[in-house]
């Protein structure tokens, strides 16, 4: 069988990654699809840069585009990123060309992903984003595969490994997000732009993916409630763990009656969760389905190896001959979901307020929340800081999200509240 010629446009980390896996497991490959993978062109934004690989039997593109107009080409990789630009006019004069694509690009899918879903189909072409959730993890092939006969209700998961890390390390450091943060960067480990990793936008971008594979609706990142890990402090690391939890940056994202609830935010969670003891890096996912009930999939989700894993999984599907629709279900038959507000979530909250410490301070605080309706399971008060302040921490009843904000409203106008009040959700998953 003639061999099947890819394109690969973008050639950082995981561009590297890939090239190494297409030429280190040549053989392995071809004797798994029954067909020769050839590198046939690639083309960065650098020529000259030194990438540890040798790319001198590849045609070099200074622009990505040619890739869409190449007659020998067959699937064009995109791993370049970005929402917009390049990227997404590759993925749509490439698709619309006749090309199969696959990118490791979430902003794309999570922005553009009906659309590119519906340009593959009208051309009879293969759309793939394995890598584009949770890294290494082959979460959409396990759900849009292995769990195809299961009606699936909820899905959420540790998105980001970055937040992560930094979360692990504060409690295993006990060092404050402020130093934590300023080593993640030493690290290397945040996207060029912080806030993807930081303000839950990143995670935000996978959950919208998850969403529409495990449920079947149009892919609709606008309505991702979004809140990221800045304003936790050490402190609440402690307060947790006291209570019996951990705090997890989760996207969690569920389908009912009701309609679409999709929302990316820091959680307190049971420390008895299996999601609970996912530390650093690594990224996991929840499916719970009916009749299967819930499944965990734990792994790797950024870095070289295990995100060119998936791209080269992609690949190795298409030159199976696998065309599927993107989100396993056709563009036609995808809902459009009512979307379900955040101030309409009800469960449990952990709240801590920063006070001075003067007679009275509590009970107008508790007022504001009897006055909403918000009833308290537990309050703690520790020690005062040097500066006569202190932490209250309270967690409440099961409540409407709506009524703590508002009370939490009502507290940070006292004159005795020191920073803005925070709330944390608390999931008993
Ligand atoms: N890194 C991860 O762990 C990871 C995990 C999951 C998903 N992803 C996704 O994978 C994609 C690639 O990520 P990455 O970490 O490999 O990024 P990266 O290291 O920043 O690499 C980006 C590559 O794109 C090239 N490039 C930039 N503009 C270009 C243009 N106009 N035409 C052609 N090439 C262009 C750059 O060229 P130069 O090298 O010459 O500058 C570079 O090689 C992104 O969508 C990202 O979200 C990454």
């Amino acid at each position: 069988m003639k061999p099947l010629k890819i394109a690969i446009a973008g050639l950082g980390t995981v561009g590297v990654g890939v090239v190494k896996i297409l030429e280190n497991h040549k053989q392995m490959i071809a004797d798994r699809t029954g067909r020769a993978i050839e590198i046939v062109a690639v083309s960065a934004s650098n020529r000259g840069r030194d990438r540890g690989i040798d790319i001198s039997g590849y045609d070099w593109s200074d622009n990505a585009l040619d890739f869409a107009g190449r007659d020998d080409v067959e699937i064009v990789v995109e791993l370049i990123g970005g929402s917009d630009g390049v990227a997404a006019a590759l993925a749509q004069q490439s698709l619309s060309n006749g090309k199969s694509f696959v990118t490791a690009n979430k902003a794309l899918i999570a922005h553009h992903g009906t659309a590119l879903a519906a340009c593959a189909e009208e051309n009879d072409v293969a759309l793939r984003f394995e890598a584009s959730v949770a890294g290494g993890i082959p979460i959409i092939k396990s759900i849009g595969e292995g769990l195809a006969a299961n009606r699936i209700n909820k899905v959420y998961g540790i998105l980001n490994g970055t937040t992560n890390y930094m979360l692990t390390q504060m409690e295993a450091t006990g060092k404050d997000y402020g130093e934590i943060l300023e080593e993640t960067k030493l690290l290397g480990y945040l996207e060029a732009d912080p806030a993807l990793d930081l303000d839950g936008i990143d995670a935000a971008h996978k959950l919208a993916i998850l969403s529409s594979v495990a449920f079947g609706v149009k892919t609709s990142f606008d309505n991702v409630y979004m809140e990221g890990i800045r304003r936790i402090k050490l402190v609440d690391i402690e307060y947790a763990r006291e209570l019996g939890y951990r705090i997890k940056l989760l996207g969690i994202s569920s389908l009912s009656k009701a309609g679409l609830e999709q929302r990316v935010h820091p959680c307190l969670v049971p420390k008895s969760a299996p999601i609970a003891i996912v530390d650093n890096g690594f990224n996991a996912v929840v499916v719970d389905g009916d009749p299967l009930e819930r499944t965990f999939y734990e792994g790797r989700g950024a870095g070289e190896g295990p995100t060119a894993s998936a791209v080269v999984a992609d690949i190795i599907d298409i030159a199976r001959g696998h065309r599927g629709p993107a989100f396993f279900v056709p563009v036609a038959a995808m809902t459009d979901a009512q979307p379900i507000s955040i101030s309409d979530r009800f469960g449990p909250y952990y709240i801590r307020l920063h006070v001075e410490e003067q007679p009275g301070v509590i009970a107008d605080i508790t007022a504001a929340l009897r006055d909403e309706d918000v009833s308290l399971h537990v309050m703690l008060q520790k020690g005062s800081e040097q500066d006569g302040t202190v932490y209250v921490v309270m967690v409440t009843h099961e409540t409407q999200e709506l009524r703590v904000m508002n009370a939490l409203d009502r507290i940070d106008a006292l004159s005795s509240v020191i920073d803005k009040p925070l709330a944390i959700r608390i999931e008993n998953l």
